[in-house]
């Protein structure tokens, strides 16, 4: 079965045609950071009309890159939310009159789903269940996984994503939108025990994320050192190093304590923030004290993409057959 998916949640247009949810024939994505860069963040309103000049290119460039038309297609997959509603709106109803004109199913794909089985296109071996962290720039979640389709949201972010952390902390120090990778290429230089920045516990035993302290114990940081002299280039590179660490400290504890009390074998990383080194040999390293297994898909799945949608979609039609075309878009994962 041929998929061909259609991402547009936030800020990149994006078009895939997937085979069998498994193997990639085509994943275009077209970014936006050039339009918000200046914002220091995504601009709802210029992120929507972006979607809308750059969804059919992106559409036609995945067939043409897959060497298939329409024709070929069995099934045309959406994502449906979480996102900015006006974005999402762009891409899920493209996806519905593809699918009205040429009577190719529908289904429409909760992104949260299709960043937790975006690993099933690199690793043919992943056993179920498992146990998947979710980091980017909406949201920052741990999910139990049981199967394809069936999804447990055990934690989420009270205030903060983690990425939406990383840009902040990126805009208090100057640097471009998205922030993440700059704040990480930056780190590399630093001392990532050089300024004890608070981690967010909440309840012993939970797995919420609160990374909105963090943000502000940051920027307190910054604004004391700030006012005695500039910034040098290590004050940066320690600061950034100090932030990442935090971040990536709570995160892997969580997953790893959610591991422990599922009782499961694997954790399983995905959105944009799992495409940080840092946060990756950490998990890595803490999962090998722990006798479990990580998996990390490479950076391109990790961030949003139609590949991952395409998945999603496979698996949702496989089970649960087509979504009516009357279907909308939402703002809030529905997921578990
Ligand atoms: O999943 P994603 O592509 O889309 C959204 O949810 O928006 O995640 C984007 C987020 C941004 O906040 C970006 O700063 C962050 O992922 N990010 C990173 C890195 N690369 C992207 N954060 C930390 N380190 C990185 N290397």
């Amino acid at each position: 079965m041929k998929v061909l998916a259609i991402e547009s949640s936030c800020d990149d247009t994006s078009a895939a045609v997937v085979v069998a949810g498994r193997e990639i024939l085509s994943n275009i994505i077209s970014g936006q950071d050039e339009i918000h860069n200046c914002f220091g963040g995504v601009v709802p309103e210029l992120a929507s009309r972006s979607h809308l000049r750059a969804v059919q290119p992106v559409v036609a460039a995945a067939l043409k890159k897959s060497k298939v038309t329409l024709e070929d297609i069995d099934l045309i997959a959406a994502t449906q939310g979480p996102g900015l509603s006006g974005s999402l709106l762009v891409g899920f109803s493209y996806a519905k009159a593809l699918s009205q004109v040429t009577s190719i199913p529908f289904v429409g794909v909760d992104h949260m789903a299709g960043h937790i089985l975006s690993i099933l296109l690199e690793k043919k071996d992943i056993k179920f269940p498992f146990i998947s962290l979710i980091a980017s720039g909406g949201t920052t979640s741990i999910f139990y996984v049981e199967d394809e389709t069936t999804f447990t949201h055990v934690g989420r972010t009270r205030d903060d994503a983690a990425g939406e952390a990383f840009d902040k902390v990126a805009k208090i120090l100057g640097l471009p939108y998205p922030g993440g990778p700059h704040i990480s290429k930056l780190a590399e230089k630093g001392n990532p025990k050089a300024i004890k920045f608070p981690r967010a516990w909440l309840e012993k035993d939970g797995f919420d994320f609160s990374f909105s302290g963090l943000k502000t114990s940051v920027l307190n940081h910054y604004n004391k050192l700030n006012h005695k002299k500039e910034l040098t280039a290590r004050d940066s590179a320690d600061l950034c190093a100090s932030f990442q660490d935090a971040v990536a400290e709570v995160l892997v504890t969580k997953a790893i304590m959610a591991a422990k009390k599922y009782q499961v074998h694997s954790i399983v990383l995905g959105g944009g923030v799992s495409a940080n080194g840092y946060l990756r040999a950490l998990l890595k390293e803490k999962c090998g004290y722990e006798k479990l297994q990580c998996h990390m898909p490479t950076p391109l799945l990790c961030t949003d993409n139609g590949a991952m949608i395409a998945v999603a979609g496979f698996h949702k039609y496989s089970k649960f057959g087509a979504d009516s075309l009357d279907c909308d878009v939402y703002s809030r994962s529905q997921l578990g």
